[in-house]
């Protein structure tokens, strides 16, 4: 009886598993369901990629991404009746694949990948790549590699609608080619939101036509804090470099292009009413003393804060009509977090404000405030985000709540029926240490393990069944303080953002050793990505 059982297992080891190729099959974010045939198929010089019905560019993104590899021309069809070595990419109409789903076929002379929309294609080619070899990911042709692609039938959708990465470019300015590389991860890991943090004390990076100062000025820091920002204010040392950059109007049409082809919407952030000393450095009248703070250059927060009054609300105006021309997104991210209110309270201006529009204290004056923005973004048909904090001076209308301190301020919102992200920074904030060996680069602080992100649940347990739909996901976020270069940023988000991706996707997938065993695999596509993560233990 034994004998029998473990004949038949080292048959299935031998046929099932290796015939199938179903040890070569690990994909980040795991696959809702996969089923294993005993077909494949081998991509030549002469494949050809088909399309149907849809516009050309998920065809075209597949061609271009798989001949830089395979060195093959993988010419595309708009016809072509024949199934035979060829890649199809077909629209088609199932309501169970909702508006990011897809289904990835595989057989011996042909692939199919079908969805309701282009974001499904899309999402079906990025796990086709995976189920190829990780060279598949370089960027000049393998001229050694076999290109086989393990007989399988994929049928997959996201469980969030709402998948992004932050990233923070003011602490530290991040150039251009590493903003797309970062947007090719993204996209990698079916990621579809890119919160880019733009503005805040440190440096403003975005170009402002109406105001030139912002980034003649407001761009760049004389120094930068060496250390941990934690040490006495008298013990401070400067490095004396002067840091900064910013990017141009072109340059963001151009990433926004960029990401929309990768189907990542890019969320800008301009902070207000703090996180603004940058802004007032280059121009003081924005603060209610009239002083010139000079771009900060040590972190936490700042008593700079933008005046509560029309000329600052009207300065805002005019900064969000360009933004809003540059970025098609609907949301768009104000900050409203950390605000040190004491300029507020000692100023003129403000108790004019108070005055005119009966405001009792400075939470009555936040609210004013982003009540303000929250209209004018409302007239503009866009919807406003801003971390927990707008909560305290009572949430906007129809303004999305980004939780950050814990998830309370997902409950709350969710409970007052807002729509809410999860942005826990107890299990998103990858700007904490990845482990407590001791060896690794200064963090902030704190603590979150692959495995952490990997157990997060965006969805707070306290939620009653019906206010779970307010949750529309969660989000990473990597604050540069202590991150002065691309390398540093791709060693804490990776590969931490992997098993974020899981969990957005995926959902409730339990089993850690099946994603660390995936993981290996994944790594070695990062490899080929020129990815510095961080070595998992
Ligand atoms: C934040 O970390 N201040 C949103």
């Amino acid at each position: 009886m034994f004998i029998n059982k473990l004949y038949i297992l080292i048959i299935f080891l031998i046929f099932g598993l290796n015939l199938t190729g179903y040890c070569e099959v690990a994909i980040i974010p795991q696959p809702r369901s996969i089923k294993y045939t005993n077909k494949s198929f081998e991509f030549n010089e002469n494949t050809k990629i088909i399309y149907k019905d849809i516009d050309k560019d998920v065809a075209q993104y597949a061609s271009s991404i798989l001949s830089r590899s395979t060195g093959y021309p993988l010419q595309l069809s708009g016809e072509g009746k024949q199934l035979d070595n060829c890649l199809i990419f077909k629209k088609i109409n199932d309501s169970n694949l909702g508006k990011e789903g897809y289904r990835l076929d595989v057989y011996n002379n042909y692939i199919m990948v079908s969805a309701n929309t282009d974001n499904g294609l899309f999402y079906g080619f990025q796990s086709l790549l995976q189920l190829l070899p990780a060279k598949v990911y370089s960027s000049n042709v393998q001229n050694s590699v076999r290109w086989i692609v393990p007989g399988v039938n994929i049928v997959d959708k996201p469980h969030f609608k709402w998948r992004a990465m932050h990233l923070d470019v003011s602490r530290h300015f991040m150039p251009i080619e590493f903003v797309k590389k970062f947007i090719d991860l993204l996209a990698i890991h079916k990621f579809n939101r890119f919160h880019w943090h733009l503005t805040d004390d440190q440096g403003w990076r975005i170009e402002i036509k109406k105001y030139p100062r912002l980034t003649e000025v407001g761009a760049w820091r004389d120094g930068t804090l060496i250390g941990l920002n934690t040490q006495p204010e008298s013990e401070k040392k400067y490095d004396g470099i002067v840091h900064g950059g910013y990017y141009t109007q072109d340059e963001i049409k151009e990433v926004v292009q960029y990401a929309r082809k990768r189907h990542i919407d890019i969320m800008p952030e301009i902070e207000m009413p703090g996180h603004a000393q940058a802004a007032i450095a280059s121009y003081p009248e924005l603060g209610c003393t009239g002083k010139n703070p000079g771009v900060k250059k040590d972190w936490g927060g700042s008593k700079y804060i933008f005046c509560a009054d029309e000329n600052t609300i009207n300065f805002i105006e005019n900064v969000l009509d360009e933004v809003l021309e540059l970025f098609p997104s609907k949301y768009i991210h104000v900050g409203g977090d950390e605000v040190s209110t004491g300029h507020w309270v000692n100023g003129e201006r403000v108790k004019v404000t108070m005055e005119r529009y009966n405001l009792k204290d400075m939470y009555e004056v936040y609210g004013w405030f982003m009540g303000r923005i929250n209209r004018y973004l409302k007239s503009n048909k866009r919807t406003m985000v801003a971390w927990d904090e707008i909560i305290e001076g009572g949430i906007p209308d129809e303004a999305v709540v980004m939780s950050w301190r814990g998830n309370t301020g997902a409950i709350q919102a969710a409970n007052m029926g807002f729509y809410t992200v999860n942005a826990d920074s107890n299990y998103t904030y990858f700007d904490k240490y990845q482990s407590e060996s001791g060896s690794e680069p200064l963090a902030i602080g704190g603590l979150i393990t692959l495995e952490d992100v990997f157990n997060f649940n965006p969805v707070p347990s306290e939620l009653s069944f019906n206010n779970r739909k307010f949750i529309l996901g969660a989000q990473g976020q990597l604050w540069t303080e202590y991150m002065p270069n691309p390398d540093h940023v791709e060693y804490m988000a990776f590969p931490r953002e992997c098993a974020l991706s899981e969990v957005l996707w995926t959902y409730k997938n339990t089993n850690f050793d099946n994603f660390e065993n995936r993981l290996r695999n994944h790594l070695k596509r990062l490899d080929t990505l020129n990815v510095n993560y961080r070595r998992p233990n």
